[in-house]
């Protein structure tokens, strides 16, 4: 695309490739940093013990370290200064030729925490100071070799005003502190577990702590402590709770026993991610770890307990066991994404965190295997990798290991964790090492199971069956291709595990024998599609089954069996497993809504079919079924899944569909959600556990349905609801259901609401995003508006998120707005963030990648604006590749 003035990304010399990773040619053994924090002018004191690494390609290559807006002060090599022509600082390098194979270097720089918005190195939040180092957020605190392959051990002592920064920590335990004459104070701590520098941490402030303590399998006494701002001293129970749960979760569930006598958390208002697994010393986004039943949703509380599981689960799958490169970066996120969702299936609702999961999979991730950005679990190439922490990495990567686990099952995929903990405990490996552990624990070969981390794209499977009477035989063939990425034009087949039942006409699951097996048995089988196309022939079916496929949902693919609406609603009737059982629905959904879809376009009078109700009602109205199912069943599928799931996208025809079968359900059932809201809305104060919360969730699902209506009995739950509710759940619930509709209630207790909360900035966040995710034509003036409101900061993160981010990603049809006024405000946006936060940037404008799957008004609209980006002057490469990936 020569006409936007720059090369195409292929040949972008910036690129980075995994097929020209090298070993570093020094190792760094121990580093001690001496830190002087002052928000205008810190000073960095940095002493390396370097040797020569006898793994390095060539005898003679020169010693390389990262660095970043840096000022360098001083230099010495084994005491002695260098003068400024021993050494060359270029293009993020500084490097040293000639040194001898054991040498200890003395690095002084000055760096400018107070000018950092970009939320990457050392930073300050408010009145603290805190660190963010992953992936290459080292490099901006003193000149280093920022890889993950080199593992050392750090010493830091942290120097700070002591009335302003009392509190002063890094990873590890401390070891000495002491005062100086100048107001000053310092702590030193040692962190015995070599490790890669982008899991150096270190905070200082005012803070509050909470303690507490956890007693290991093999009866050491942990120290827990948690560090928040003294406004929000109430708000640390859950997380600590988490925190235990996971500790102990990882001992029954993996044998892992956590490693220091300490394990601190620390809360933070500005960042960039959800948190941060530094070792010892994990760092949080607020809203990630804070919570009370006053200010924080169930979803909150739920997401809380499973990032805390997550950073601490990394201690091993991360940080003890670490990535050779970036490209494998999935190892460790696959891996503990894997281990966070089960741990919070164990400890919540199995079947409720799996449709969960899947859901966010197929809304997100089989977004982006559809659009350019498309890239494998282990990318082969980077331009910024901190566009790499995606849905891809993360939530396919965590399908993998989970399909590893069908394949070899949980006995072989346990053992195979002992032989990778054991084999590379202190080591940086790959994803192939990964694997190469699982298969020598099992004797099972999946060398063609490993294109899943090598191929991009969601495989679609498509399945037919054929039963015979008469040999009272049920054939089954699968079937797979798999659709072309960027720069992967065919692809060799997978290795898939696809879950298999037959069902009679009782929903009841047949036991089965595969042709070949000698003896009947199990009502499952895991099958193993390996070719472009196989049969599996069951044997003894005396009548014509019903086939469950994919349960549970086994493999991360596409599946593709023409069913009939009858079929459909009876698996949503009667299928045991209870994932396929909402998947049904689900399916009998999308096919009734696309249906719908085209009758919008064709100018015809919508009509919802009386099956589909009766298939609604009946699981509704269920008296045995789980609460929190009934609401995932009765949830219908997103906007954007709709449009996934379309050739060319049409944002107000999907937008119409789904807001009829919600009014005409809402109709229909009335009495039913109005009844079912009564009996599930009691008194009862605020509880986290899985039957509070199903409760909880039908309930309000129920009032999200009533909204639908304007039945003035509707509005009155709502109010009601808005006026006693003592928790943030249902507040929530009733205030985003208000705020779908302009009526002057909706701005007085949207009023109300910030009136309570302006005192709290999480709260807050919730207001803003709540308005942003209105469906009201006015929704983009209003955000627009709302960018000026005193609560509003462009510098944090979370405001943009809740506010633009929520517009942009969150709010399809208002944002895709036919005028293309909703383009030109991200990209305004996106230009101004790139200045001051790139990564933030970087993913905004990610939900303009998808522009091909649009009309040709909206394509052209979209482009224009990708165009417009890419000609600013100086954009960050993080928004470059994205941008310019969108257009290649
Ligand atoms: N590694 C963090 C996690 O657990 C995510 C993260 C990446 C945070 C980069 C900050 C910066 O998943
Ligand atoms: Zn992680």
């Amino acid at each position: 695309m020569a006409d936007f003035g720059k090369d195409s990304t292929a040949s972008d010399p910036r690129t980075q490739y995994l097929k020209d990773y090298q070993p570093p040619a020094y190792l760094v053994e121990d580093i001690t940093l001496r830190i002087e924090l002052d928000p205008a002018a810190t000073r960095v004191t940095s002493r390396l013990t370097i040797k020569r690494n006898p793994a390095a390609q060539a005898p003679d290559q020169p010693l390389q370290l990262d660095g970043q807006e840096l000022e360098l002060t001083a230099l010495r090599v084994d005491g002695i200064a260098l003068t400024e022509n021993e050494y060359q600082v270029e293009e993020g390098k500084l490097v040293l030729e000639d040194l001898p194979d054991d040498v200890t270097l003395e690095i002084e720089t000055v760096i400018h925490p107070d000018r950092n918005t970009a939320l990457e190195g050392l930073y300050v939040s408010g009145d603290m100071f805190c660190t963010q180092c992953e992936a290459e957020g080292f490099r901006r605190i003193t000149f280093f070799p920022d890889r993950p392959d080199v593992m050392a051990r750090y010493t830091t002592t942290l120097v700070a005003d002591k009335n302003r920064y009392p509190v002063l920590l890094s990873n590890g335990n401390p070891v000495e502190q002491g005062e100086m004459d100048d107001g000053r104070h310092w702590v030193s701590w040692q962190d015995p577990f070599p490790k890669p520098s982008y899991l150096f941490a270190l905070v200082a402030g005012d803070l509050f702590c909470r303690e507490d303590s956890f007693q290991t399998c093999s009866g050491r006494q942990v120290t827990l402590k948690i560090f928040v701002e003294h406004e929000n001293r109430h708000k640390c129970a859950h997380a600590l709770d988490s925190l235990k749960q996971a500790m102990k979760w990882d001992e029954e569930t993996y044998g892992r026993e956590y490693d220091l006598d300490i394990f601190m958390l620390v809360a933070v208002n500005d960042f960039n991610m959800g948190a941060m697994e530094n070792k010892g010393l994990n760092i949080f986004n607020a809203s990630c770890v804070l919570a009370t039943p006053e200010t924080a949703t169930d979803a909150d509380y739920y997401n809380i307990q499973s990032i805390i599981g997550h950073e601490y689960f990394h201690n091993w799958s991360g940080n003890r066991v670490t990535c050779r490169d970036w490209f494998q970066l999935s190892l460790k996120e696959g891996f503990t994404v894997f281990r966070d969702q089960e741990f919070s299936a164990d400890l919540n609702s199995r079947p409720v965190k799996r449709i969960a999961d899947v859901n966010l999979l197929r809304s997100h991730q089989f977004a982006q295997d559809a659009s350019p950005m498309a890239h494998p679990v282990r990318p082969d190439s980077y331009i910024e990798i901190s566009n790499f922490y995606t849905v891809t990495v993360y939530n396919k990567g965590a399908e993998v290991v989970r399909m590893i686990r069908n394949l070899i099952g949980s006995d072989g995929f346990r053992k195979g964790c002992d032989l990778y903990f054991q084999r590379h405990d202190g080591q940086a490996v790959t994803t192939d090492d990964f694997v190469a552990a699982m298969e020598d624990a099992t004797d099972i070969d999946l060398s063609q199971f490993k294109r899943w981390y090598s191929q991009a794209g969601t495989p679609l499977v498509s399945a037919a069956g054929h039963y015979d009477a008469q040999t009272e035989c049920y054939q089954l063939t699968l079937s797979q291709q798999c659709p072309p990425t960027p720069g992967q034009e065919l692809k060799a087949p997978f290795h898939i595990p696809v879950e298999v039942a037959l069902l009679d006409t009782t929903g009841r699951a047949l036991a089965l024998k595969l042709e070949g097996e000698n003896a009947t048995s199990g009502t499952h089988r895991m099958l193993e599609l390996r070719e472009n196309s196989q049969q599996f022939n069951f044997v003894g079916v005396k009548t014509s089954p019903v086939a469950s496929l994919l349960r549970g949902f086994s493999a991360p693919v596409k599946l593709d069996m023409a069913r009939s609406d009858e079929e459909l609603a009876f698996l949503f009737a009667n299928d045991p497993d209870p994932f396929n059982r909402w998947d049904a629905g689900q399916r009998l959904a999308s096919q009734t809504l696309l249906q719908l879809v085209r009758q919008v376009q064709h100018g015809d009078t919508l009509t919802l079919e009386d099956r589909f109700i009766h298939a609604f009602q009946a699981t509704l109205e269920h008296s045995t079924l789980d609460a929190a199912l009934i609401t995932q069943a009765l949830t219908l599928p997103s906007e954007s899944y709709l449009a996934d799931q379309s050739d060319s996208v049409d944002v107000d025809a999907i937008h119409t569909a789904r807001v009829f079968v919600h009014q005409q359900l809402a109709d229909h059932l009335f009495d039913s959600f109005l009844d079912i809201y009564h009996r599930h809305n009691d008194d009862e104060s605020y509880r986290f556990d899985a039957a509070s919360m199903a409760k909880r969730s039908l309930k309000n699902l129920c009032l999200g349905y009533l909204m639908e209506t304007i039945r003035g009995e509707a509005r009155n739950v709502c109010f009601t609801q808005l006026e006693k509710s003592h928790n943030m759940t249902d507040t929530l619930a009733a205030l985003s259901s208000l705020a779908q509709h302009d009526w002057s209630e909706t701005d007085d207790y949207l009023q109300r609401f910030y009136q309570q909360w302006q005192h709290d900035p999480q709260v807050i966040d919730k207001w803003f995003a709540i308005q942003a995710g209105s469906r009201l034509p006015d929704t983009l003036q209003r955000v627009k508006t709302l960018l000026n409101h005193p609560a509003f900061r462009f510098t944090n993160p979370n405001k943009v998120r809740a506010l633009i981010g929520r517009f942009c990603m969150a709010n399809q049809v208002r944002f895709h707005a036919a005028d293309g006024e909703g383009y030109r405000f991200l990209t305004d946006q996106v230009l101004a963030l790139d200045k001051i936060n790139p990564q933030m940037a970087a993913r905004l404008v990610s939900t303009l990648s998808r522009w091909r799957r649009f009309d040709a008004n909206r394509q052209d609209l979209m482009q224009t604006e990708l165009k417009r980006i890419l000609s600013a002057p100086e954009i960050s490469k993080d928004t470059f590749e994205i941008v310019s990936k969108s257009l290649d």
